[in-house]
């Protein structure tokens, strides 16, 4: 079974991951906030309309594994949301498409919020404070992704089938 962490999508979520990691490490002089920030959406998009929604779909989505109790205490003790609206002094809002996680109490909140976080301190960070909050921007960016290869692909590899990858993965191709 754990050789599904072979998986083409879990390959391809990585590769997205290690340029989002480079794009966001480049110097600050010649990064592309824009960029990153279109890159980074697209991948979150595609995270939370193929993968999060197929996984919520499973009720042994909240058992989490080893690794994802370590991620969750975290998660309580630094909430990215919060952190976002102390930063910029703006609440973050949760996007309608994100509702059904939060309803349910689903484990999917963690990687969901990280995700608006992101976006959130991209977006109402103008100037100087740019500079100021990347740092944890970046903090953030990289928990978010090691978080989802520690712990989100093992719970996948677990919880969907070979032939629910292989759709995951060609929709997630064909989108881009
Ligand atoms: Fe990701």
């Amino acid at each position: 079974m754990g050789s599904l962490l072979n998986h083409p999508l879990f390959k391809l979520i990585r590769g997205e991951h290690l340029s989002l990691l480079e794009m966001a490490t480049t110097p600050k002089e010649s990064l592309s906030i824009s960029e990153l920030s279109k890159k980074m959406t697209e991948h979150h998009h595609n995270e939370e309309q193929y993968l999060f929604s197929l996984l919520n779909t499973k009720p042994r989505v909240c058992e989490g594994g080893p690794m994802c109790t370590y991620f969750f205490d975290a998660h309580i003790t630094s909430p990215p949301l919060k952190i976002a609206e102390d930063l910029t002094k703006i609440a973050p809002i949760i996007p309608h498409s994100m509702n059904e996680f939060w309803t349910n109490k689903s484990p999917l909140r963690i990687p969901s919020s990280e995700h608006i976080a992101l976006k959130h301190i991209l977006e109402f960070s103008v100037g100087e404070n740019l500079q100021k909050n990347f740092n944890t921007f970046q903090e953030i960016l990289r928990n978010n992704i090691k978080k989802e290869e520690e712990c989100l692909f093992h719970i996948c590899s677990r919880l969907l089938t070979k032939t629910e990858l292989d759709t995951l993965f060609n929709s997630w191709r064909g989108s881009s």
